[in-house]
C-alpha cells in the first residue's frame, strides 16, 4: 500500500523530510514568507548576530502552551518539562527567563526574526525547519502515534486511508498525515486538545499527535485510545535564529551541564512517570 510505504520510509528516515523534497506546504508558506529576512542575514552576518543577541539580560522563549506534560497551563502559569528546563537553562546564562505564548506555527519565524531568542516547544528537529533555523543538542525523544475512539475500526496506520485525520497545524503529525493521506483527507486545528474534543464529537476519525500529549489528552477524555502501531520516531530540541551561534552553544553546555548531573531526567521522569 502506497501509504504505508510512506510512512515506512519515514519511520526508517527517523526524522521527516528527509526523502521528500516538497513536505509540507505550510512549511513551505513559512519558508517563503521568511526568505528575505534568510537573504538579508546572509548578506550582513556580523551585523545581524550582533542583533539577534539576547539583550536585557531577559531569555525570551516562544512556546504553544496546550502541549502537556511539555508545555501547558496550571492557576494560569505556564509549566511542563520545557517550561522548566528552559528556567534552568536561563539560570545558568545569567538570565531571566519570559515565555511567549503563540501558535505553534509562529514559532520558527519568531526565532528567526530575532522577536525572541529561542524556540521551545516539543518542536521536532526535521530537515526542513533546519533550513530556517538552527536547533540545540536534543533533550528529548518522541513518537508520532494515532488516537481513536474505543472499539473504531481503525487498528493500524494502514486502516486510516480515507479517513478523517485531525492535527495540530503546522506540527510533524501535519506534515506526515497530509504526506500520507492526501490533504483532502486531514483537519487542521490550532491545538492538539481542540483535535482531540473534534474525534470525541465523532467529526474526525483520528488524531496524529506525540506520544506524550497523546497521554494526556487520552486521560482527559473518555473514550478515546491510542493505537499500538505507531508513526514515527523524533527528537526534540530548541530552536535557536541561525544568526545567533553564541546563544546555542550556551544553551548547548547548560544543557549538558543538566544531562550530566542527572536533573533533565529527574524533571522528565516527573512529568512522565515510568509505568
Ligand atoms: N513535535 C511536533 C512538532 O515539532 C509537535 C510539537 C507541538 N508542540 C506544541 N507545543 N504544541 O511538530
Amino acid at each position: 500500500m502506497k501509504a504505508m510505504k510512506r510512512v515506512l520510509a519515514l519511520v526508517l528516515a527517523g526524522v521527516l523530510c528527509l526523502a521528500f523534497a516538497a513536505c509540507d506546504t505550510s512549511a513551505k508558506n513559512e519558508r517563503a514568507a521568511d526568505q528575505s529576512s534568510v537573504e538579508a542575514s546572509n548578506n550582513s552576518e556580523t551585523a545581524d548576530a550582533a542583533e539577534a543577541k539576547p539583550t536585557n539580560g531577559k531569555l525570551v522563549m516562544a512556546t504553544n502552551a496546550s502541549f502537556p506534560p511539555y508545555e501547558y497551563y496550571e492557576n494560569e502559569k505556564i509549566v511542563g518539562i520545557d517550561a522548566e528546563v528552559a528556567e534552568l537553562i536561563a539560570e545558568k546564562l545569567g538570565m531571566e527567563l519570559e515565555i511567549k505564548d503563540m501558535e505553534f506555527g509562529s514559532i520558527i519565524g519568531a526565532v528567526q526574526t530575532g522577536s525572541v531568542d529561542m524556540g521551545m516547544a516539543g518542536m521536532t528537529v526535521t530537515e526542513d525547519r533546519l533550513v530556517t533555523v538552527d536547533f540545540s543538542d536534543t533533550y528529548a525523544t518522541a513518537v508520532q502515534v494515532i488516537i481513536v475512539k474505543e472499539g473504531s475500526e481503525i487498528i493500524s496506520v494502514d486502516d486510516l486511508e480515507g479517513k478523517k485525520i485531525g492535527v495540530q497545524e503546522n506540527t510533524t503529525g501535519d506534515i506526515y498525515a497530509s504526506d500520507g493521506f492526501g490533504e483532502e483527507n486531514i483537519k487542521r486545528y490550532s491545538k492538539g486538545n481542540d483535535a482531540v474534543a473534534a474525534l470525541s464529537a465523532g467529526i474526525i476519525d483520528a488524531v496524529i499527535i506525540d506520544n506524550e500529549p497523546a497521554k494526556s489528552y487520552v486521560k482527559a477524555n473518555e473514550g478515546l485510545v491510542i493505537l499500538e502501531s505507531t508513526y514515527a520516531d523524533e527528537e526534540y530540541a530548541i530552536a535557536v535564529s541561525k544568526d545567533n551561534t553564541e546563544l546555542k552553544e550556551n544553551i548547548n553546555k547548560a544543557l549538558g551541564e543538566l544531562k550530566a548531573d542527572g536533573t533533565l531526567d529527574s524533571i522528565i521522569k516527573k512529568y512522565i512517570p515510568e509505568d
